[in-house]
């Protein structure tokens, strides 16, 4: 229970947050995507590729179940963890869910030259991010329960106000 979900778009800044918030809080941190690079041994691109989305989908909802029996963690989530509503569910059941908004310009800004997110490969471009982001809006506002627009604030900005709104 206590757990901090961190919800949104690639590059909305759920990892960079998690490691502030465990400098200011001390609150361990799990990292979806690279707990499930390591119990898989293989890339999110070559999970992707070899064996496909809905199997990592399945990896994802796994691994949130698991998460949703610890205790006082900050998750950082996949972009795409609240597709599932079984997933939500298990984080509102085991904490708060908070999501980072930001705009797809600065998305875009933030992701423009990494190659490992397989649904942006290929697609590296503003209306690409703002069609993608727009189609999954509404399950990001449904399965939130504060929201923290990043635009144009630090690090520091965005970890005091979840700090405060999750103690509320
Ligand atoms: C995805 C987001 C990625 C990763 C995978 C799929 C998505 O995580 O889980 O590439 O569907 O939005 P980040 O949001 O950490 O980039």
């Amino acid at each position: 229970m206590n757990n901090i979900f961190l919800i949104g778009f690639m590059g909305s800044g759920k990892s960079a947050v998690c490691s502030r918030l465990h400098e200011l809080t001390g609150m361990e941190v799990i990292e979806m995507d690279a707990s499930i690079v390591d119990s898989e041994q293989m890339s999110i691109n070559d999970i992707f590729a070899s064996k496909g989305e809905e199997y990592f989908r399945d990896l994802e909802t796994n691994l949130i179940k698991l998460i949703s029996e610890e205790s006082n963690k900050a998750v950082s989530c996949g972009g795409g963890a609240i597709l599932r509503p079984a997933n939500v569910e298990y984080m509102k059941k085991s904490g708060k869910i908070v999501l980072l908004s930001a705009t797809p310009e600065t998305i875009y800004e933030r992701v423009k030259d990494s190659t490992n997110r397989p649904l942006l490969n290929g697609n590296m471009n503003i209306p690409y991010i703002a069609e993608l982001m727009k189609k999954r809006q509404p399950r990001y506002e449904a399965a939130a329960e504060i929201t923290i627009d990043v635009n144009g604030k630090t690090l520091d900005e965005i970890c005091n106000e979840i700090i405060e709104k999750t103690r509320q």
